[in-house]
């Protein structure tokens, strides 16, 4: 038997600098798609794959993230009495329940795989959810997004897993690229990995898109790994050094993933969540056929 993925980790210490001005007071995690947080995406779809912790690795000035989790009584109050139970129960929908999220704080941005390390008292000894909450994504043919379909390959095959998508050559730079093996439907064996290589030298053009499950001992790894790109400490690094003793598998996830942290994937997410919104859809679909080109 397989230990169950109870416990997601989301880091949500980032500046979000490339959404500046909209960053400089409000989280980017708390930007919207259409009338939810990203970051309320990005916890759906951990609670769809079974997860029923949530550990946020939060910074400076990201104390809403806290309250959205948490129950606004005055505004409760003020809906009740006024009878807007439709605002109620959306309320209720995105509330986590007692007890299930907790905060911890990544006092400098010194990279993913520090973010990740902060969270080992919480997550403690068993395999863990992994999500970046720049990416968003809806679920394709096989069914449930992404991280569900990661679950799905770490029941079958165990050890840790990542979700992979292809992409231009080109672009290989700006991600972790992974060098593959052999391949079991969906999912494909990895053979190593690493972190934004530079151009020409990428293992293929496969990039972890933000979604992993990780084995505990992922954190004494991360505690002694030194700064890699951009000087940071990059998970990457460690998860290179994991896969000398545990199997890897990379999940191709055949929904589509949004990347809400540039500002082009973050206008696709809004229009395709909107068009899946039967009371947004009709009106939006006439909107956006009178803009065409
Ligand atoms: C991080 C990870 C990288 C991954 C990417 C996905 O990079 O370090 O391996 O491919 O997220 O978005 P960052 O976006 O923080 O530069």
């Amino acid at each position: 038997m397989r230990k169950p993925i109870r416990k997601a980790v989301l880091p949500v210490a980032g500046l979000g600098t490339r959404f500046l001005p909209a960053t400089k007071a409000v989280p980017k995690e708390m930007l919207t798609v259409v009338d939810r947080p990203i970051l309320q995406h990005v916890v759906d779809e951990a609670r769809e794959a079974g997860v029923e912790k949530f550990i946020f690795v939060t910074g400076r000035n990201k104390g809403v993230i806290e309250d959205h989790f948490d129950i606004a009584y005055e505004l409760d109050d003020t809906l009740r009495r006024r009878g807007k139970h439709e605002a109620i129960a959306a309320l209720q929908a995105d509330m986590l329940p007692e007890g299930a999220a907790s905060f911890t704080r990544q006092q400098a941005p010194l990279g993913l795989g520090h973010a990740v390390w902060c969270a080992r008292d919480l997550v403690g000894d068993e395999p863990f959810a992994l999500l970046l909450p720049d990416m968003i994504t809806a679920a394709g043919p096989r069914g449930g997004r992404c991280l569900a379909q990661c679950v799905d390959a770490y029941r079958e095959f165990g050890g840790n897993v990542v979700s992979l998508e292809a992409i231009p050559e080109s672009e290989t730079r700006y991600y972790g690229v992974v060098a593959v093996g052999a391949e079991h439907g969906p999912s494909i064996e990895i053979k190593g990995m690493v972190e934004k290589p530079p151009p020409g030298t990428a293992p293929s053009n496969l990039i972890i898109s933000g979604r992993y499950i990780l084995q505990p001992e992922i954190f004494g790894i991360l505690e002694k790994v030194e700064k890699g790109a951009g000087g940071e400490i990059q998970l990457t690094d460690g998860m290179s050094e994991l896969i000398k003793t545990q199997s890897f598998q990379g999940v191709r996830f055949d929904g589509r993933t949004y990347d809400c942290g540039s500002k082009l994937g973050f206008l696709v997410a809004n229009v395709a969540f909107g068009l899946e919104r039967e009371d947004l859809a009709p009106a939006l679909r006439a909107e956006l056929k009178k803009m065409a080109l």
